[in-house]
């Protein structure tokens, strides 16, 4: 019924007003079906049109909150009307109050707010006879615009412009003349019409054979209907049941569709693409007036689990339950509002942004996630340990998770889609890890208030106990000044000479703290000469590691049970105290997985002390050079190792702010901890003993010959390309397990010249371990061997940063440029430059070897 202007008569037109309301909800009165020029549908007065045989009206409806207006064609029913077609999904309204539907001067029908001068939605044709249009909503459900001196000409119909629903009679397929194909897109939730990810559409083989597909996203096929065989569709045997519906498909010069109709036609019936990415065919039983008129005969995919990305990035799906879909530990979902609705298409978002790209933030770790089955779109890694693959996802800030198992690493990038947690029967699952931010650590998975208080309560319980202890701290310090400086002998509380920080917080923030270096620093602990007596027991022998290049080792430990590496520094370095505070405390500041970390310093007279933590595993020369242990390196854990020495390296040269060269890269100085992980130690020693500079009079290189490049040893320039070089000796030790130094074979005298003549005739597996057997791949390994040649060539030049060799290790695909000879002949020119290179401590025996080497 078409609600014309009522006239200004307040209670009249309002009782008039709310009768025809009523009129319109109780009884289905056949009203008009069109609408002309000079007559208008307004929003507030909810106007309508209704078909002829009140199957269809046509008028303004509201959905979401805050409310937002739409004009469309739904079923008409007292229980379970139905939308089937939205004039302006993509472009709502927000005014009812002066939104209008009416015909434009040119004849075209337009949707209209008073407040704004653009349309939110025309029938836009040109050249209409302007005057004689009219609107009709057809028995069907079609809106036609058609000229009303000949009904038969039809300007334009609904049906050429569905929205989710196909009715009978409807058309589904693509146009030949160019116009926008008839497909159906699903709404994006049941509360919002606008175009959601899901849609089907048919499509033709070049062969001609045509079906319709479901696809996300207007991408990703996920559901074929099979080939039309003139009956239905193969993969719809329902179709063949084929007494309610008569399915016919047309192709002509201009287009190619199927359309279908009702043998019955007093039985409603509707296709749809529903917001959960289903195709669905519904059929309205009237007998059953029950909650559920609508009753849904048959739905493709089956089953919500295989439809693609149900549940959006990072989302999983657990099964068609009230929910289907849920957030893994560290994300949350992306809308709580559409979730509600069963809309996962925004998917869950992380909680804490990661911060991968941040270098001094802290080091993103991985969650694991159970049992589910794999994300889409992998990266395969054949013959990859567990330990690189990890390694390989969390050295690429792009890589999102990863996964492993016997037959090796999967690793993704991007947004995850279509996980499932594997109830309903035929799916496999396995662990996923998932990268997260390091702060997901620390908070709490459960609801969002609860969260917020939990985080306030422990903020200021910890203010609470930080500034309580500070108190207590600071009068307890007053109390040393004054009284008994020495600590007793078994307190091994640290104490700070200079300043009034308690916090040993080096390293979190190198640049803030470089910045406001001076009295508020943060300083590097330093123990009493007492407690590190107590902790080493005097010095005894027993606790005696080994004797380094720069003093004796001993072990210790804390009162508190933790264990310390103490490195007595010997007495001859010329540096004055507050200098070697300085750089321990910048060294300190040098934090990365594959660094041995400096816990703190102690100055008593001339005894200058190191204490760093201690690795239980020994160093790498303790396994590698020695037959019975070294098959304890199995291929996986020397890549892992190569690949930490590449970390740690590359980490000193280039995003540690100090720029460290190391200068005495070698296995005995590579600690290993508790699982094998590589820890460069001694880094920084130049720094530490004031050794800064080459100084002549100190006769004296750090170094270690066999690791050193041949500049280095024979002119004394070292830059980042001589720990390359060191590097390079390193990776090929570690694979071959033989060291550089005294090493005969084949005519060959030492390690880079044999490695490199293998290498040279195709043959680089020979170089390999023998006694631990081949890998599973060797592929890495060969190129690994390539990588550690380059590395040792002559010229600094030709040498890769370690930049470079981390990212030559990561992409294994990449190729790899030709290396040359690698240098071999420094010995004799060396020992004529140096001769006092025997006071080197450990490497007198290598020198040895290496004036040997050119006779
Ligand atoms: C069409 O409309 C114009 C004004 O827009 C009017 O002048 C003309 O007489 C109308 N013609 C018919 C056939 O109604
Ligand atoms: C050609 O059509 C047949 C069905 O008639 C179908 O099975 C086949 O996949 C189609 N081939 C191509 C290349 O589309
Ligand atoms: C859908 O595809 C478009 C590009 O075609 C892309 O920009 C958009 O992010 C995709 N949407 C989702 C949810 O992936
Ligand atoms: C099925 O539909 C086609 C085209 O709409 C029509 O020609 C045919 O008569 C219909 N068949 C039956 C049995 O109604
Ligand atoms: C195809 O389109 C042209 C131009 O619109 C029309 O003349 C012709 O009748 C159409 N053919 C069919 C089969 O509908
Ligand atoms: C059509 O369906 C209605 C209701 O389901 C039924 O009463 C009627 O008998 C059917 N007509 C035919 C021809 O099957
Ligand atoms: C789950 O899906 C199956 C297959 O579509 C369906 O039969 C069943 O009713 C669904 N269960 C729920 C709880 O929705
Ligand atoms: C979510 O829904 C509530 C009411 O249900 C509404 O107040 C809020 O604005 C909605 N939030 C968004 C982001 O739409
Ligand atoms: C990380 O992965 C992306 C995508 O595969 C690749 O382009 C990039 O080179 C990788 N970065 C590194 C450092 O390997
Ligand atoms: C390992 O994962 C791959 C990738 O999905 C899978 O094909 C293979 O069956 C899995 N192997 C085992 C032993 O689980
Ligand atoms: C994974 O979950 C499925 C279904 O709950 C279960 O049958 C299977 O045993 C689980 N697999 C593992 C490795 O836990």
């Amino acid at each position: 019924m078409l609600v014309r202007d009522m006239g200004m008569d307040g209670i009249r037109s309002f009782l008039l007003f709310v009768l025809l309301l009523l009129l319109r909800a109780c009884f289905t009165i056949s009203a008009d079906d069109t609408l002309s020029k000079g007559q208008s549908l307004s929003a507030m007065k909810t106007d309508s049109i209704s078909s002829n045989g009140g199957q269809f009206e046509l008028g303004f409806f509201e959905r979401g909150t805050p409310p937002k207006f739409y004009l469309g064609i739904w079923v008409k029913r007292l229980v379970g009307q139905r939308t089937v077609w939205v004039a302006n999904r993509e472009n709502h309204l927000s005014d009812p109050y002066t939104s209008r539907l009416e015909f434009s001067e040119d004849g075209n029908l337009v949707l209209l707010e008073a407040s704004s001068k653009k349309p939110f939605w025309s029938t836009s044709l040109p050249n209409l006879p302007s005057n004689s249009t009219e609107a009709a909503l057809l028995d069907n459900g079609n809106l036609v615009l058609r000229d009303r001196s000949d009904p038969s000409t039809l300007f334009w119909e609904s049906f050429d412009y569905p929205t989710d629903t196909w009715l009978p009679g409807g058309a589904l397929g693509i146009d030949k003349t160019g116009k926008v194909p008839k497909q159906l897109i699903s709404w994006k939730n049941s509360e919002d019409p606008s175009p959601g990810l899901f849609s089907l559409s048919l499509r033709i083989d070049p062969n001609g054979s045509s079906e319709y597909i479901l696809e996300w996203n207007r991408s990703q096929v996920y559901w074929s209907s099979g080939v039309w065989d003139g009956k239905a569709f193969s993969l719809v045997p329902e179709m063949s049941l084929n007494y309610i519906y008569n399915f016919s498909f047309v192709s002509n010069e201009n287009e190619t569709y199927f359309t279908y109709s009702l043998y019955n036609a007093s039985i409603m019936s509707i296709f749809l693409v529903s917001s959960t990415g289903q195709i669905q065919q519904l059929a309205w039983v009237s007998s059953v007036q029950s909650v559920q008129p609508w009753s849904v005969f048959w739905a493709r995919p089956n089953s919500l689990s295989d439809v693609y990305a149900l549940c959006g990035q990072f989302g999983i799906y657990q099964g068609n339950t009230s929910q289907p879909c849920d957030c893994p530990k560290g994300f949350e979902p992306f809308s709580d509002n559409q979730t509600r609705l069963n809309d996962w298409s925004g998917g869950c978002l992380r909680r804490q942004p990661l911060q991968c790209e941040n270098r001094n933030a802290k080091n993103d770790w991985f969650q694991k996630i159970p049992n589910i089955t794999l994300p889409i779109s992998w990266k395969a890694y054949s013959a990859m340990s567990v330990r690189r693959c990890k390694l390989v996802c969390m050295n690429n800030c792009s890589c999102t998770a990863y996964t492993h198992n016997s037959s090796g690493c999967l690793i993704w990038e991007g947004a995850l889609l279509n996980m499932q947690r594997p109830s309903d029967g035929g799916k496999v699952g396995q662990d996923i890890y998932f990268r997260l931010a390091a702060d997901e650590h620390q908070i709490s998975t459960k609801g969002t208030k609860w969260k917020v208080w939990v985080i306030v309560a422990v903020l200021v319980a910890s203010t609470g106990l930080i500034l309580c202890l500070s108190v207590c701290f600071s009068i307890k310090r007053k109390f040393k000044h004054k009284g008994e400086m020495a600590t007793s002998s078994n307190d091994l509380m640290l104490f700070d000479l200079s300043t009034e920080t308690h916090a040993i917080n080096v390293g979190t923030n190198i640049q803030d703290n470089d910045k406001k270096r001076g009295k508020k620093d943060v300083e590097l602990p330093l123990f009493s000469y007492e407690s590190v007596l107590a902790a080493t027991d005097n010095f005894s022998t027993a606790n005696k590691l080994g004797e380094g290049g720069f003093g004796p080792v001993y072990k210790g430990k804390l009162l508190k049970g933790k264990e310390i590496a103490v490195k007595m520094l010997s007495k001859r370095s010329g540096q004055g105290l507050e200098e070697f505070r300085n750089e321990t405390t910048l060294i300190a500041k040098l934090q990365h997985r594959n660094l041995v970390k400096l816990l703190g310093c102690c100055i008593e007279g001339d005894e200058k002390i190191l204490i760093y933590e201690y690795m239980p595993n020994k160093s790498l020369d303790f396994y590698l050079f020695d037959l019975a242990k070294k098959k304890m390196l199995d291929w996986g854990t020397r890549i892992h190792i190569i690949e930490g020495i590449a970390q740690g390296l590359l980490y000193l040269h280039r995003y540690s702010r100090l720029r460290i060269i190391h200068r005495d890269m070698k296995p005995s100085n590579i600690l290993l901890d508790s699982e094998m992980n590589p820890r460069i130690s001694d880094f920084g020693m130049a720094r530490i003993v004031g050794d800064n500079e080459i100084q002549a009079n100190t006769n004296r290189i750090v170094g270690t010959f066999g690791y050193m490049s041949p500049e280095y040893a024979m002119e004394g320039l070292y830059s980042i390309k001589s720990d390359v070089f060191s590097f390079g000796v390193l990776l090929l030790e570690i694979v071959s397990g033989k060291k550089n130094t005294g090493f005969y074979n084949h005519g060959s005298l030492n390690l880079l010249r044999y490695a490199w003549e293998l290498w040279r005739d195709g043959q680089s597996l020979e170089l390999m371990d023998s006694s631990i057997g081949y890998p599973s791949s060797t592929s890495i390994l060969v190129r690994y061997i390539n990588i550690g040649l380059l590395c040792v060539q002559e010229s600094p030049d030709d040498r890769p940063t370690m930049l470079d060799v981390v990212s030559m290790m990561s992409n294994e695909y990449a190729p790899l440029p030709t290396s040359k000879q690698p240098a071999f002949t420094a010995g004799r020119k060396l020992m004529h430059t140096n001769p006092t290179v025997n006071s080197v401590e450990n490497c007198s025996i290598n020198s040895v070897t290496v004036s040997v080497m050119e006779a």
